[in-house]
């Protein structure tokens, strides 16, 4: 069982590789033993997936913390929000038991993702043909571009209506002119995006809140908060394989800016990595499989977006990018997740450094050219063909398996602390056999 016997702690769940590292049952788990659970990062391009109960839950703004009773979730002002997503996802929510109206608080400082930048986003895609990034298409980068333009519109714009609809159609003078002019796209109308979105404002007015003075009087009441990151290091807009990356920064420092608290709140930051590695859109992945394993791996490990279903491409653990994603993120523990995929492989490599132009690299290379052109060093481990999804200790662990933890662990100098076997809630447990003893 994941508990932190009952110690009072905010901490912070980072994606340690480029996503999809199975963060948002580590989040419904942990949830548990916090009060508040925030989304500081990212927008409707994140899809956490939680089984309970034999139940598929896809989330994709709000904190997946919402499933637990009285926990209150927060949307911060770090995420681009997308208000008719927003409320399809809470209908969903709700329909399904969720008090949504009474756990979900957003900062009135999130800025808005709206209509056209969703047109934006896979209209340039289109257009870039081969050098396409692969975006999830839910108009992220065009949102990000424009909050740090300075053209953004915030939550808080759409309590003022007519400054809302002023700004607005000054914004969507520039957006349909691209739209029309050079992208030869359909403009989008305005009096029905202000419309739909006054709507939807009426419908969540009391949800919002100025957000660091909610946030500084719960904590000093001593509620504790888990900040969940979205996406992953790797997918970061300052740390990651850019420009093949998402438009934000889903590392560590993006829950201070994302929500509006000083550090001195959190206790931990915690990684969550898989035993394999998986990459969506393009840009280069140096341990990816290639047929037949990929197939194979892609298959048992369920390996498709869920937010747009697309085949993650499939690859061996890297060690140098895992090493990395502890420096920037400073990770105090680390989840190890979807190790029951690798059963019944006949071996399980490992990354442990990179060949380039016939030397040996261990760091992470900031150039996308030189990172395109490193070829992994593998570390080869024996493979176990028992099931372990019903595993309940690690003691219960074949030694293969143990062996592989442990050289992980020793490798990034961070303990591995917890090891998840399965989708289900249940099917996780603290790694006893860590090679660190005081986990
Ligand atoms: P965007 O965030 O939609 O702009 O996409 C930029 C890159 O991030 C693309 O490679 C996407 O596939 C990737 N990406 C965005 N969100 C996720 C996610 O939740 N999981 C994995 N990859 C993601």
């Amino acid at each position: 069982m994941v508990s932190f016997k009952n110690k009072k702690k905010n901490f912070i769940i980072i994606g340690a590789q480029w996503g999809d590292e199975g963060k948002a049952k580590m989040v419904d788990v942990l949830s548990e033993q916090v009060d508040l659970i925030a989304r500081y990062q990212g927008g409707s391009n994140a899809g956490h997936t939680v089984v309970t109960q034999n139940k598929k839950i896809v989330f994709h703004q709000i904190p997946s913390g919402i499933l637990r009773k009285n926990k209150i979730c927060i949307i911060g002002n770090g995420v681009v929000l997308d208000l008719i997503e927003l409320m399809t996802e809470i209908e969903y929510l709700e329909n399904c038991g969720v008090d949504v109206f009474n756990q979900l608080i957003i900062s009135d400082r999130t800025h808005i993702l709206l209509p056209y930048h969703r047109l934006l986003d896979q209209a340039r895609e289109n257009q870039k043909g081969g050098s396409k990034i692969g975006t999830t298409n839910r108009g992220i980068g065009p949102a990000y571009m424009d909050k740090m333009g300075r053209t953004g519109i915030r939550m808080i714009d759409l309590f003022e209506p007519s400054y809302f609809r002023k700004k607005l159609y000054s914004v969507v003078k520039e957006k349909n002119f691209l739209l029309r002019k050079y992208f030869q796209k359909s403009p989008i109308d305005v009096e029905k995006t202000i419309h739909d979105h006054l709507r939807i404002t009426k419908k969540i007015k009391l949800m919002v809140r100025n957000m660091p003075y909610f946030l500084e009087k719960k904590l000093s009441m001593g509620k504790n908060l888990l900040a969940e990151g979205a996406q992953g290091t790797l997918l970061d807009i300052d740390f990651g394989t850019y420009p093949y990356v998402t438009s934000s920064n889903a590392s560590v420092g993006g829950a201070c800016t994302g929500l509006g608290i000083g550090p001195k709140w959190f206790n931990d930051v915690y990684g969550v990595t898989k035993a394999y590695t998986t990459r969506v859109g393009e840009g280069p992945f140096p341990t990816e499989m290639g047929a037949p394993l990929d197939a194979i791996l892609r298959e048992k490990g369920a390996e498709f977006g869920a937010t747009t279903g697309r085949p993650r491409r499939c690859g061996w653990l890297d060690l140098v990018a895992l090493k990395y994603a502890c420096y920037v993120n400073g990770f105090s523990g680390l989840l190890l997740t979807k190790i029951d995929v690798l059963s019944s492989f006949e071996y399980v490599d490992v990354c442990v450094a990179y060949q380039y132009q016939g030397n040996l690299i261990t760091e992470m290379p900031s150039s996308l050219t030189v990172l395109s052109q490193c070829r992994p060093v593998y570390r080869r481990f024996e493979g176990w063909s028992s099931d372990i999804t019903k595993i309940t200790s690690a003691l219960e662990l074949p030694t293969q398996i143990k062996k592989y933890i442990q050289f992980i662990e020793k490798a990034v100098q961070v303990p591995i602390i917890w090891v998840s076997v399965g989708q289900d809630r249940k099917q996780i447990f603290k790694n006893t056999a860590s090679i660190f003893l005081k986990i």
